[in-house]
């Protein structure tokens, strides 16, 4: 497609195009939730510069807050060490998916620090700065103010216990956590004090007249997202936004404000500019004409739970500043596994290291691909169904038209004039511009449908025309030669559609014809008399069993759950209450216990005994015991054959109206049906002390 030709939508003017992804937190692993964006941002920016535009891709990792300072201190190291080594895993993932950022920074860089000063000027300048006394809950044990989930307690409309404190979730009510009945600290489960300190507002109103006409105008929003804002912020004043944080935070300190620091979603945005100039710098340009120059484009894509901090905060931040505001804020609903939030208890919630361990990173951004439109709705990862389009479309459709093709003009090369092919190059050729278009409005799900449609058309002609057949005949070569010819060159189309989404199977096309790919305009010309590399493999089928060890594998992440996601957990302390602790005691005193792991190798009813089961132990060898457990009510004897137990093994023997009971199977639980007996983690040996 020449530029003349190239899809143009109102957006396209600009001679520089610059493309921002989220800043992922520093406190947690890349997951396939985020992977929507990445891959989705990676595929627009690939396909921008496949077109020959001048497009840099930046990204960083957001790096401040309370939560890694937390995280920091609990882990004993600075906040420092701990986000480079987030960083370190975060680009491992993303270089993993494929996905190529210009420059890939962190907020916590002196580029970042230097441009949050000019923000904070321009603001302090514009009189949108205000200072007011805010009470806030603060643990004296943990020594920090607490945000509000890190504080829980019973709501103050419908006294439900243990609920976070910003909004219920029995009744719904939202409020702030200084209202919470018996707030306790999730840090600490101190009782917090309330305290005042100073905190620093933007007003944002004063803007409200501005920001109402960019949202509403140009296509800067997706038209839902323009009419959400307009019902839901714009309707009424904007309220003051709450930019600092007191000590300790783990932040910028705000200059003229010492002990006080700039809110993680002040400095985050800015930490787009930020990562912009450190490219910049490495290539010598001017970080203005990235960003301070109505000729460049900015796109910034995100998910919808941050809509409000890059339609309202950020374009008044860039206003009053003077930067570039966004010419379009894309935004894409959230990713359900099975149609479900992505869960750690079900192995649905599979970080992007865990599934490159299985699966390769191609499959996901083809299905991502073929699942994401230019909409906010949510996106559903089934498993099932990935597997078939995979399947069907990249290893059916598309890489077999390949290695049905190539061995047979291994020795001759493609034919020199473009044979008859009742018009299927130059039909695919002319859908280039539809796939285009498509591309450039994010709706990749029609891109795909349409190159899927092509390869629905090119499999036939080769199936049909059977080459494999007629290769037996050394008097048709000509005939197999014109055929590949044809086929090859479809397959060499439909893989310059699918570069920004599959760049490695561009490569391999590449190096099959001994040409790279390298613009969108290659797909309008056949490639001919050259010679055919050898056919290297392109692409396996996906196994249902991979996907099953994957999700498998993703439950035991729960183990390594960072420690922000405790808080989770809202454990009642009833049992606890219901039975207090025991006095202290030695650790003499405990291992007189001799705790051992046990087989049941029998169980057995014992008639008249209302509560009891006879359980045969086995330690390993022909060591055995009998144990009567009252556990009857919870366990049916089958079920418990083969499992292991933990048993009180030195118990002194008793003897008992049904027989002999010689030591005791550990369990929890008050009695009756409420019995859980302990087991050990896979591995464990019978006869193994427990310690
Ligand atoms: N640090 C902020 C963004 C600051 S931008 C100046 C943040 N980080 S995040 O790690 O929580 O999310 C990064 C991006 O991933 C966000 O755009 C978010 O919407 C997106 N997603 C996180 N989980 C997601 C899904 N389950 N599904 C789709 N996108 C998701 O927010
Ligand atoms: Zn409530």
């Amino acid at each position: 497609m020449s530029e003349s030709q190239s899809p143009t939508t109102p957006s396209i003017r600009g001679e520089r195009i610059l493309v921002t992804a989220a800043l992922p937190y520093a406190n947690g692993p890349i997951h396939i939730g985020h992977l929507v964006e990445y891959i989705q941002t990676d595929i627009w920016v690939r396909f921008q510069k496949l077109l020959g535009r001048r497009c840099i891709f930046v990204c960083a990792d957001d790096t401040h807050g309370t939560a890694i300072m937390l995280r920091a201190r609990k882990e004993g190291r600075s906040e420092a060490e701990l986000i480079a080594e987030m960083q370190a895993h975060h680009e491992r993932d993303f270089a993993g998916f494929d996905i190529q950022f210009d420059n890939y920074g962190s907020t916590n860089c002196s580029e970042n620090l230097e441009l949050c000063q000019q923000f904070w000027s321009a603001l302090r300048e514009a009189g949108l700065v205000v200072e007011r006394e805010v009470s806030q809950l603060f643990d004296t044990q943990a020594g920090t103010f607490l945000a509000d989930r890190f504080v829980k307690g019973t709501c103050p409309k419908c006294h439900a216990p243990n609920q976070y404190g910003d909004n219920c979730d029995k009744c719904g009510a939202t409020y702030s956590p200084v209202d919470l009945l018996d707030p306790k600290s999730t840090l600490t489960d101190s009782v917090p004090v309330l305290r005042n300190s100073v905190h620093l507002f933007v007003e944002l109103e004063k803007l409200h007249g501005f920001l109402e006409d960019w949202a509403l105008s140009d296509g800067h929003l997706q038209g839902e997202v323009a009419n959400y804002l307009k019902g839901h912020f714009l309707g009424e004043p904007l309220r003051d936004w709450d930019i600092s944080r007191p000590a300790p935070y783990f932040g910028f300190e705000i200059p003229d404000s010492p002990g006080n620091y700039w809110y993680v979603w002040f400095d985050a945005p800015i930490g787009y500019i930020a990562s912009t100039w450190q490219w910049c710098k490495r290539h010598d340009e001017p970080l203005s004409d990235w960003w301070q120059n109505p000729e460049t484009e900015v796109h910034h894509f995100i998910g919808k739970d941050i809509t409000y901090f890059h339609t309202l905060f950020w374009p008044g931040m860039l206003k009053t500043a003077g930067f570039n505001l966004p010419t379009q804020v894309h935004i894409h609903g959230f990713l359900n596994v099975a149609g479900e939030k992505m869960s750690k208890s079900k192995g649905t919630f599979v970080t992007a290291e865990t599934y490159l361990k299985y699966l390769d990173p191609a499959y996901l951004r083809y299905y991502f691909a073929s699942k994401l439109g230019p909409r906010l709705d949510d996106l559903d990862l089934n498993l099932d169904e990935f597997v078939n389009k995979i399947n069907a479309d990249l290893v059916g459709k598309v890489v077999n038209l390949a290695s049905r093709c190539a061995r047979f003009v291994q020795q001759t090369g493609l034919a020199n004039e473009y044979p008859d092919d009742g018009g299927l190059f130059e039909s695919a050729s002319q859908a280039g511009e539809q796939i285009a278009i498509a591309y450039q409005q994010c709706d990749y799900a029609k891109a795909m449908r349409l190159i899927m449609e092509l390869a629905d058309r090119a499999n036939p002609f080769v199936e049909n025309a059977q080459p494999w057949v007629l290769a037996k005949d050394e008097t048709r070569g000509g005939e197999v030669q014109a055929i590949c010819t044809v086929g090859l060159n479809l397959f060499r189309q439909l893989a310059i559609y699918l570069a920004p989404v599959l760049p490695k199977l561009a490569g391999q096309c590449g190096s099959l014809f001994g040409e790279p790919i390298t613009s969108w305009d290659q797909s309008r010309q056949p490639v001919l008399g050259t010679k055919i590399n050898t056919f290297e493999h392109m692409l396996a089928r996906v196994k249902k069993e991979d996907v099953a060890s994957m999700i498998e594998d993703s439950k035991d992440d729960l183990v390594n759950a960072p420690a922000s996601n405790v808080a989770k957990w809202d454990d009642s302390d009833e049992a606890l209450l219901a039975e207090p602790l025991a006095e202290t005691c030695t650790i003499d005193d405990f291992v007189k216990v001799d705790l051992r792991v046990a087989r049941i190798v029998a169980a057995e009813q014992v008639p008249d005994a209302r509560k009891l089961l006879k359980l045969t132990l086995s330690l390993g060898g022909d060591h055995t015991r009998t144990v009567f457990a009252g556990i009857k009510a919870a366990y049916e004897p089958e079920k418990l054959i083969g499992r292991l137990v933990v048993c009180v093994a030195n118990l002194a023997p008793r003897q008992m109206k049904f027989g002999l009971s010689e030591g005791m199977v550990t369990a929890a639980g008050s009695g009756g049906t409420e019995v859980y007996l302990l087991s050990p983690d896979s591995g464990a040996q019978p006869g193994q002390r427990v310690h």
